[in-house]
């Protein structure tokens, strides 16, 4: 295949039945927020570049990441890198009454250096709340976050949490903040060196050993807060307490984007390599709406890495918990020849199971081979025999039981009966 025709780096094809875990997480989350009245959204995949060139213009993510480009209309677009942006805007073009709960999940784009746990286009699960300041909101997004990661099986977690202040007490810290750089700029980390006076605040979070080493002298935000931002995050941290959620307070955590104000958040995966080991994070964003056109209004929200996510599963070895009760119900063997097959594989899905059959007239053996690759737990099978006396073979494809006979008026007791009570995907 010549290499155009291949997909390109960074990106990857789920197929079935490595799909199934997908499907899993993603109903998994749906249950989670959706209990706690956040509703679906959808937005398109781009937008014009400005929604996010608002996020941050002087993060990577929008400096060196976004792809954008000229459609064929001469729009300037891009793709989008995050949703927070576009549920921003589809709030503030729209204008629902506040609070405004919403999920989504989607696909996002960032021209990085592809390796593990970091790619090109890659799943974000997000929840955004939208229009209201108490901190009891804050509790509730960054455990619902907890809530779901429990459900999916991802149990090593790690909450890391900060609080960034707002456009109170902010602009003086950053000014404390670089004053400080300034005075040891030669030990910085050459990019930082360069463009220190764009955003002191990420060297916080520089993984360069030279910055590391600087910053650990550095003050901290979280001493230089507000009255009201202080009380804002003692609060939020009473909640958490309250509801028995570990943290760990991390006063380097300043996040890839730069509309973060008071509360931000990392779910850092412990089963994973340090450096791509952030499954998901979030924070609060009470600027955002305001700076792109809309009223004041406060707001939260976390992404969560769908691709992290999974290899977190995996890696703590939960992945049945997401597949279980998702594969087929029956196969159906058919080799009577007549219309038996397709009857019978058609009554079955009617009744509400999950059923496959094999085309083209295969041999038996053919069929069996199909039925045991297609995971399902029984194969029905109708010969001439069975056909003639309207009855069906019931054969557990897991097990090494015997083949036995039901009438066909039984056969969707039967199986009902063999495949037992349904299985609730992700519930704890
Ligand atoms: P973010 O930290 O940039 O936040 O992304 C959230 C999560 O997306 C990360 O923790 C990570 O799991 C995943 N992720 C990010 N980049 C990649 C990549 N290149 N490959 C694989 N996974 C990746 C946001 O996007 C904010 N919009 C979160 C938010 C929502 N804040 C408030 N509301």
């Amino acid at each position: 295949m010549s290499s155009e025709l291949r997909r390109p780096p960074g990106t990857f094809d789920v197929l079935p039945t490595d799909s199934a875990a997908w499907e899993g997480l993603l109903v998994c989350f749906a249950r989670t927020v959706e209990s706690a009245g956040y509703g679906l959204i959808l937005t398109p995949t781009f937008e014009d570049l400005a929604v996010f060139q608002r996020v941050g213009e002087a993060t990577d993510i929008v400096r060196k990441e976004m792809y954008d480009f000229e459609d064929k209309g001469g729009r300037h677009v891009a793709l989008r890198p995050e949703m927070t942006a576009s549920v921003v805007r589809a709030f503030i073009e729209h204008h629902p009454p506040v609070p405004w709960k919403s999920w989504s999940a989607g696909s996002n784009f960032r021209f990085e250096r592809p390796q593990a746990g970091r790619y090109r286009e890659f799943h974000q699960l997000d929840i955004e709340a939208i229009g209201s300041a108490d901190p009891d909101l804050d509790v509730e997004v960054i455990a619902l976050g907890l809530e779901f990661y429990a459900a999916a099986g991802v149990t090593r977690v790690e909450l890391l949490l900060n609080s960034l202040g707002d456009s109170t007490c902010r602009p003086a810290y950053r000014e404390l903040l670089l004053a400080y750089l300034e005075e040891h700029r030669s030990g910085l980390c050459e990019d930082h060196r360069a463009r220190l006076e764009d955003n002191p605040l990420r060297v916080l979070d520089c993984k360069k050993p030279a910055c590391q080493k600087v910053v650990k002298g550095a003050p901290r935000q979280l001493d230089h807060l507000c009255e009201p931002c202080a009380a804002h995050f003692a609060r939020v941290r009473a909640g958490l307490e309250a509801l028995g959620i570990d943290y760990t307070i991390d006063t380097r955590l300043v996040r890839g984007l730069d509309y973060y104000t008071r509360t931000t958040f990392e779910y850092a995966g412990l089963a994973l390599e340090s450096a791509q080991n952030a499954v998901g994070g979030g924070g609060r964003y009470d600027g955002l709406v305001a700076s792109m056109g809309g009223p004041d209004t406060p707001a939260i929200g976390f992404a969560l890495g769908v691709e992290r996510t999974l290899l977190a599963v995996e890696a703590e070895g939960g992945t049945a918990r997401l597949t279980g009760g998702r594969g087929l119900d029956v196969f159906v063997v058919d080799f009577a020849g007549g219309d038996a097959g397709r009857d019978l594989t058609a009554a079955l899905r009617g009744a509400g199971l999950r059923a496959d059959r094999a085309y083209d007239g295969r041999s038996p053996k053919a069929q069996f081979r199909l039925a045991d690759r297609s995971g399902a737990r029984l194969a029905l099978v109708v010969g001439p025999d069975e056909a003639a006396a309207g009855t069906v073979g019931v054969k557990d494809l897991l097990g090494d039981a015997e083949q036995v006979t039901v009438d066909r008026d039984e056969v969707v007791a039967e199986v009902r009966r063999r495949l037992g009570p349904p299985v609730r995907t992700g519930s704890s």
